[in-house]
Parts: structure tokens; C-alpha cells; sequence
């Protein structure tokens, strides 16, 4: 249940932190990790022909450029942008196999953006058997797509449902005209309403909308409208994400009126609102931003404390395995992450060239995989069961993360988790700070750093 966070609260322990989407986080993958170290986990993968895969493709291309996007996303005007990028993916996919080989049990295949509907029907149908002709994808498994409802259509979504996706994620936002104004965003709330009832009629297992709190010219009145009329068609998850302003990467929010953008405790409320609105309508609170119907599996294994995460987001079904196509892709392989190319050209001319367009990663050692199973847990699962690293790491958490766990004390005193000889366990309360918990267990802050690497707790 939704826990009330008065501002002093907020403001004494607001502070920058990782979300922890990974352990290590990004900024701690080393550049030095390159092609070779990612063929290195393609080789380990191809000895382990009966694990299960999942798949990512990123596709860049949008119709235009929103101010307050912080995604991987292009604009192009050149006509065959669309195919010479799949011909890339194409060699992309062949340098993989011809190390794994083909035919790999693929569990989840997710399309993200960038709008993935950007593409045609046929480019469509294209990508997925670029896919489907190497790998034995699970027709049951998960096969999903971001859309932005501007650009789609009840026939494209039955075109999509027919090509085989089975769940459907779209871009909302913010339906008030003041806000998508100063987003550079125009998008009306009849087309957005007739695409998802245009999913539901396709037969999707799961449609799902993403919103923002934090955007530039909301209100608390704003934003309950918003909410309001999302809860009024029932998607089956919704994604409240806390607006990231962050000029110096993405300069298309440079376009964004800072002067309108609502900060700290004021931004913080509109999530608390988020947070009640959705409760109140039989939805949980799923991680650090997803919301999911009580009865949806994500719900389900939360209260079972069996829920997990990787880079697509929560799921129930993880597979030891993700390989991830096109720019900027990340991908978990034997115990390595890495991440392709974020710059179109740059990717390109590595794929070209015949080499992978790795840039950065980092090869867990069995302390990071102990502390990420630990801090995944706090994250997924709001618990920590000390039992749980017996198995694989020889010995109960609190014995091999007694200073972490020990340093947690002032959060103890705050009510922010209950420590007892069994378990960690982060409160309601707590929930709102399960970012600061978890950095007691992260071995790679830098205490005297003030670098500004993440966002903060709002
Ligand atoms: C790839 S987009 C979704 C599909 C499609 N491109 C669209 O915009 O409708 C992924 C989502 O990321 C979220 N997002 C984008 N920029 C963001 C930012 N700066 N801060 C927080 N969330 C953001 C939005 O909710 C967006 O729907
Ligand atoms: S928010 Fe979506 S549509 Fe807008 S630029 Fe970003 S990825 Fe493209």
C-alpha cells in the first residue's frame, strides 16, 4: 500500500543514484571490453546449446524528434534508411550465429525504440524472420513491441498481431494539450484510444501504455486527468517513468522550457498520485515504476517474490541470455554485459567492416554476481532472503554482505526496512528509497564522488 512521504522525509534522503536496470551499472563497464571479449561469451554461450535466449532488437527510426525524448531514437530523411538498417541487423545477426550456430530456444523477443512501427508491413514481417529463420522462437514465449499511437492504426495493430507479437507497449505520456505542446508532442487522445482499443480487438495478451511524470507544464489537477482516463481503459501494465532531463546527452531537450518543468517534492507528488490513483483502481505498484492489474503474472510474482528484471524490463520468465541487435542495444551474455554502438554511422561501419559493434562491457566476477542477485532482489522483490546465495556463493548474504548490511542501520531507524536473522525486507515506506538501500551494497560507489552519473531519488 501507498505510503505517505512528507517533503522533510524526501529531501533528506533524496539523492543520486543508479535505478540498478543492471549491477554493475553502466558507467562502471569499461571501454576496454570489446568485440573479441563479447565473441569470448558467444563461444562460452555456444557450449551451452540447451540455455534459453532472449532477444532485443533496437530500432531507431521516428517520424519526428520529441523534445523531452531520452531515448536512442533518429530521425531520418533518406529514403531506404529503414532497409539498409535491416541489412545491417541481417550481417549483425549472421556474425552470432556463426558462432552459437542456429536454432537456439528463444523465450522473449521485445522490439523497442526509437518506434518500431515506424516500419512498413513488409519490413516488418522482414525483421521478424530475420529472427525467426535463426532461432527457434517460443510462439507462447513473449513477443513484443513499443508503438507510438500517432503513427498506428487498428489495421497495423491486427497487421502486428498477425505477424506474431503478442503484447503491445505504446507512448502516452501526457494526453493535457499544455504539456504536449512543451514536449513537442501533439497527440490526440481519440486516435491514442481507438489504436488500444484496435490491440484489444487484435487479440494482444498484454497492452500496456507508458506515461511521464515531471514533464515540463503539469499539475497535480493535469496529471489526475491524465491517469484518470488511462485507468478508465484498463491497460493491462502501465509504465509511469520519472522524467530524465539530461541536455548534455540528449540535446533535443534543450528545446525544453525549464522554467516549466515541476521539480523535486512537486514532482515527487505527481508520482505519489500515480502511485494512490492506480492502487485505488485494483492496480500494484510493480519495482520502482511499472504498475501491473492485480491478477497480471507480474503482480502475481511480486507477492510470490519471484519477480525478476533485465534490460526490457520485469518479467517472470527470465532466460539466462540476452542478445541484443542494432545501435545501442544491450545484451547479458555468460556473465558479460555489453553494449553495441549508440551512434548509427558508428555501428554501421563496424557491421561493414565485419566486426561486432560492442563499445563498452563488463565481465561479472563472483562478486558482482553475488551482490546483483542481492541488490536484483531488494529491487524485484522488496526482500532479501539471506538463505538465498547458500547455494551458488557458499554462504548466507549476511555473512558475505555483513558491511553493507550493517551500513543500512540509519534506514532501519527510518522505517525504511525491517532487518531480522532471515531477511532484509523494505517496507512501504521504504519502497520510495529501495534505490539507497541497494547502494549499501554496491561496491563500485565512490563515496567522495559527486559526479552527476544518475538521477536522483525523484
Ligand atoms: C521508445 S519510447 C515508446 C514508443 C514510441 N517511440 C513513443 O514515444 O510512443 C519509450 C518510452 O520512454 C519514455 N521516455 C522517453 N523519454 C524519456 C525521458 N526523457 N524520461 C523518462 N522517460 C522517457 C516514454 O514513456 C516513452 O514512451
Ligand atoms: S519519445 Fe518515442 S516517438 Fe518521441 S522521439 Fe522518443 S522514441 Fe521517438
Amino acid at each position: 500500500m501507498a505510503v505517505h512521504v512528507s517533503r522533510e522525509l524526501l529531501e533528506k534522503h533524496d539523492k543520486a543514484g543508479p535505478r540498478y536496470t543492471s549491477y554493475p551499472t553502466v558507467p562502471v563497464w569499461t571501454k576496454d571490453f570489446g568485440a573479441n571479449d563479447y565473441l569470448d561469451a558467444l563461444r562460452e554461450l555456444a557450449g551451452r546449446p540447451d540455455d534459453e535466449l532472449s532477444l532485443y532488437l533496437h530500432l531507431p527510426f521516428c517520424a519526428k524528434h520529441c523534445h523531452y525524448c531520452g531515448c536512442n531514437a533518429i530521425v531520418s530523411r533518406e529514403k531506404d534508411a529503414v532497409d539498409n538498417y535491416l541489412d545491417r541487423v541481417e550481417r549483425e545477426l549472421d556474425m552470432v550465429i556463426d558462432v552459437i550456430g542456429k536454432g537456439r530456444k528463444v523465450v522473449q523477443l521485445h522490439w523497442g525504440g526509437g518506434t518500431p512501427n515506424y516500419l512498413k508491413p513488409h519490413q516488418v514481417d522482414r525483421a521478424l524472420d530475420l529472427f525467426r529463420d535463426r532461432f527457434d522462437v517460443d510462439p507462447d514465449g513473449e513477443i513484443s513491441l513499443e508503438i507510438d499511437p500517432r503513427i498506428s492504426s487498428p489495421e497495423q495493430a491486427a497487421q502486428l498481431r498477425a505477424s506474431g507479437f503478442n503484447r503491445i507497449s505504446m507512448g502516452v505520456q501526457d494526453f493535457e494539450d499544455s504539456v504536449q505542446l512543451a514536449i513537442g508532442r501533439k497527440q490526440s487522445r481519440e486516435r491514442t484510444m481507438r489504436v488500444f482499443q484496435g490491440c484489444r480487438d487484435a487479440g494482444f495478451e498484454g497492452v500496456n501504455v507508458d506515461l511521464v511524470y515531471g514533464l515540463p507544464g503539469q499539475t497535480r489537477e493535469s496529471f489526475a486527468g491524465t491517469l484518470a482516463e488511462i485507468i478508465a481503459i484498463e491497460p493491462d501494465r502501465v509504465a509511469c517513468f520519472s522524467y530524465a532531463h539530461v541536455p548534455w546527452v540528449k540535446p533535443n531537450q534543450e528545446k525544453v522550457d525549464t522554467t516549466l518543468m515541476v521539480k523535486g517534492y512537486e514532482k515527487f507528488e505527481l508520482f505519489q498520485l500515480t502511485i494512490a490513483m492506480f492502487e485505488e483502481a485494483g492496480y500494484d505498484w510493480i519495482g520502482i515504476d511499472h504498475f501491473a492489474k492485480r491478477d497480471d503474472e507480474l503482480a502475481v510474482a511480486l507477492r510470490e517474490r519471484r519477480l525478476h528484471r533485465n534490460f526490457m524490463g520485469y518479467t517472470t520468465r527470465p532466460a539466462p541470455h540476452m542478445l541484443a541487435f542494432g545501435m545501442s542495444g544491450i545484451g547479458e551474455v555468460c556473465d558479460r554485459f555489453v553494449q553495441n554502438s549508440a551512434d548509427l554511422a558508428e555501428w554501421g561501419a563496424a557491421i561493414d567492416a565485419g566486426t561486432l559493434p560492442i563499445v563498452r562491457g563488463h565481465k561479472l566476477n563472483d562478486d558482482d554476481r553475488l551482490r546483483r542477485s542481492a541488490i536484483l532482489n531488494l529491487m524485484c522483490n522488496n526482500e532479501l532472503p539471506f538463505a538465498l546465495t547458500t547455494r551458488d556463493f557458499g554462504a548466507p548474504a549476511n555473512e558475505l554482505l555483513a558491511d553493507g548490511i550493517d551500513a543500512m542501520q540509519p534506514y532501519v531507524d527510518e522505517g525504511f526496512v525491517t532487518i531480522d536473522d532471515e531477511r532484509i525486507r523494505i517496507t512501504d515506506l521504504g519502497r520510495h528509497f529501495a534505490r539507497n538501500v541497494s547502494m549499501e551494497l554496491d561496491a563500485y560507489l565512490d563515496p567522495d564522488s559527486d559526479k552527476p552519473l544518475f538521477s536522483r531519488t525523484v
